[in-house]
């Protein structure tokens, strides 16, 4: 059954602790930290510091997602500080195996990132190397964007690349998730869907999540009964 991951990037930093309250409360297990420097994106976000401070005061398992270069600099810091996954896009580094085989030797999940113009096929040589895959459905930078629709079509042929490989790493869609596209994405087989300003930017933030929570369970459960197979994934 796929997960929300709540994304922080939008959120009101004075409001932070409250959020991330309401997501105890409200069983979220994964939090996204996206990690932006200004020359991979355009745009500045949190350094280390941030994920060392959650991680002193939550439970939440911290999947960081660098937008970075070269990110082979900030994977040791942001291991320091307590990111218990940490995601490099195969954008950033011309040594995507070495980048991949340094952060699990630092006892660490490691995630590869894509960006929505980069052929899904480059994923073939590196995919059995990593415990997930994070499929970008907006360009990278900003939350709030528009989720482009075509991330659908390659969410299906990563399935299809996964199964040819005969490898099942973790699938996470993120970028314009919301009401409109969560039962899409729940069809096409995602594992864990990154939601940023569908949540942060809502007047009453907890009643969203549980609005987007049982509407994935619905869907998801509507999955299980059509192919039994499926149920305890
Ligand atoms: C975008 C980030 C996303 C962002 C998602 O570059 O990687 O994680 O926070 O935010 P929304 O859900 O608002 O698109
Ligand atoms: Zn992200």
């Amino acid at each position: 059954m796929a997960e929300i991951v709540p994304s922080i990037l939008s959120a009101d930093i004075i409001e932070l602790k409250s959020l991330l309250d309401e997501f105890k409360t409200s069983n979220i297990e994964w939090l996204h930290i996206d990690i932006m420097d200004g020359h991979f994106v355009p745009n500045l976000s949190f350094g280390p510091q941030i994920v060392e401070s959650i991680k002193s005061s939550y439970r939440f398992l911290l999947d960081v997602h660098l937008m970075v270069t070269p990110p082979e600099d900030f994977i040791e810091p942001f291991r320091k500080a307590g990111s218990d996954l940490i995601t490099v896009h195969i954008e950033a580094t011309p040594h995507i195996h070495r980048t991949i085989s340094y952060i699990k030797s630092l006892n660490c999940r490691a995630g590869i990132a894509i960006n929505p113009g980069t052929p899904i096929l480059l994923l073939k040589e590196i995919i059995e190397e990593v415990d997930l895959v994070l499929l970008m459905s907006v360009n990278p930078g900003f939350g709030g964007q528009v989720f482009i629709r075509n991330a659908i079509r390659r969410l299906n042929e990563l399935k299809e690349l996964c199964a040819s490989l005969g490898v099942s790493p973790l699938i996470e869609v993120d970028g314009g998730v919301n009401g409109e596209n969560i039962e899409n994405l729940i069809d096409c087989g995602v594992d864990m869907l990154v939601i940023g300003s569908a949540i942060t930017r809502s007047k009453d933030r907890k009643s969203r999540l549980l609005e987007l929570d049982n509407m994935m369970k619905r869907r998801g459960q509507k999955i299980e009964e059509y192919n039994p197979n499926l149920k305890g994934r």
